[in-house]
């Protein structure tokens, strides 16, 4: 097994993240090292690199291709919506910077055998913690039609989601869905197919579901918000996105920690006395290059947004 990856705006990271020795950084989504292995170059001879992945394989190839850093490395089979626990635990009050490359590796993706893409068939599984319990299969076989129906257009923001969760519910009460090309058959045949849509039916879907299985808008809006308490002064936050709504909750979040105040618009005075935690650096989210998408494809759609704790 290989756990692969092609990192995504290595360079753009590691400028936000503005490593250094001696300083503390958190990889919260190791993956197959790619930024890592870079983050640990940068700050040599003496930063420490805290690294997490939801994905026991991530962890165990790491100890394998980190292990020439010794004990500048700390690996960890955790969410790191748990970093807050992960850090008392090996008595670090607080970091450097925070790295969060959100999705999945292309090892996931491609060889993980664990139902996440429409292009093979497999168990419909989809998590990437396989100590979890619940799978994409438990998912489309028990939701009632309204909560199929809400997921999809939740996560997936797919304009078909009532057509597919009756399609889902009629098929299941033949047959148990399993697979991931029962699954792609039944949303392909109950899909829109019309108008702008250019992509296979079947991406939103397995977006939505990916997303529901593996908590992943509920795990980076707690990361977020713990990270200005965990960053020391003029540590940095940086974060990866690859879809919209993983994008506007970062954008919104920063945003808030750069106001501080909460309070309503129409309050003639503040009353929550909450304060600026966090300077934003990209105004605007920071893309790929052209030179980088032709490389690797999957880049497309990445977004990358950076804030600085005050
Ligand atoms: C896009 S890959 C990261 C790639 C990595 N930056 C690299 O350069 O190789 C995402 C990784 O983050 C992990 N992951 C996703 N969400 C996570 C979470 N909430 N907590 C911990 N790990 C997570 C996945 O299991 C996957 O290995």
């Amino acid at each position: 097994m290989s756990y692969h990856h092609v990192p995504v705006m290595l360079k753009e990271a590691l400028f936000y993240l503005n490593c250094r020795p001696g300083k503390t950084y958190v990889d919260g989504t190791l993956g197959g090292c790619g930024h890592a292995l870079e983050i640990l170059k940068n700050t040599e001879p003496d930063g420490r690199l805290i690294a997490l992945d939801m994905d026991k394989d991530a962890i165990k190839n790491a100890r394998e291709r980190l292990s020439g850093f010794g004990s500048r490395v700390t690996l960890t089979h955790h969410n790191f919506s748990h970093l807050p626990t992960v850090l008392s635990r090996i008595h670090t009050a607080s970091v450097d910077g925070i790295l969060v490359d959100l999705g999945l590796s292309l090892y996931q993706l491609q060889e993980s055998g664990r139902g996440f893409s429409f292009m093979r068939d497999e168990p419909l599984d989809m998590r990437m913690n396989k100590d979890e319990t619940t799978t994409a299969a438990d998912l489309v076989n028990r939701l009632s039609v309204k909560d199929l129906k809400m997921l999809l257009w939740d996560y997936g923001e797919e304009r078909s989601s009532m057509k597919i969760a009756e399609a889902i519910a009629s098929y299941r009460q033949k047959k148990r869905i399993s697979s991931t090309a029962q699954l792609a058959a039944i949303v392909r045949s109950a899909a829109f197919k019309g108008g702008r849509r250019q992509i296979d039916p079947a991406t939103q879907t397995f977006q939505a579901l990916r997303i529901a299985v593996n908590h992943e808008l509920k795990t980076l809006e707690i990361l977020l918000q713990s990270a200005p308490d965990l960053l020391n002064r003029r540590g940095r936050l940086v974060v990866i996105s690859f879809h919209s709504l993983e994008d506007r909750l970062v954008k919104n979040k920063l945003r808030e920690f750069q106001k501080g105040c909460l309070c309503p618009p129409d309050f003639p005075q503040c009353t929550c006395g909450k304060k600026p935690t966090m300077k934003i650096l990209t105004s605007k989210p920071i893309r790929p290059d052209q030179e980088e998408i032709k490389r690797n494809p999957k880049a497309r759609s990445a977004k990358l947004r950076a804030a600085e704790r005050l």
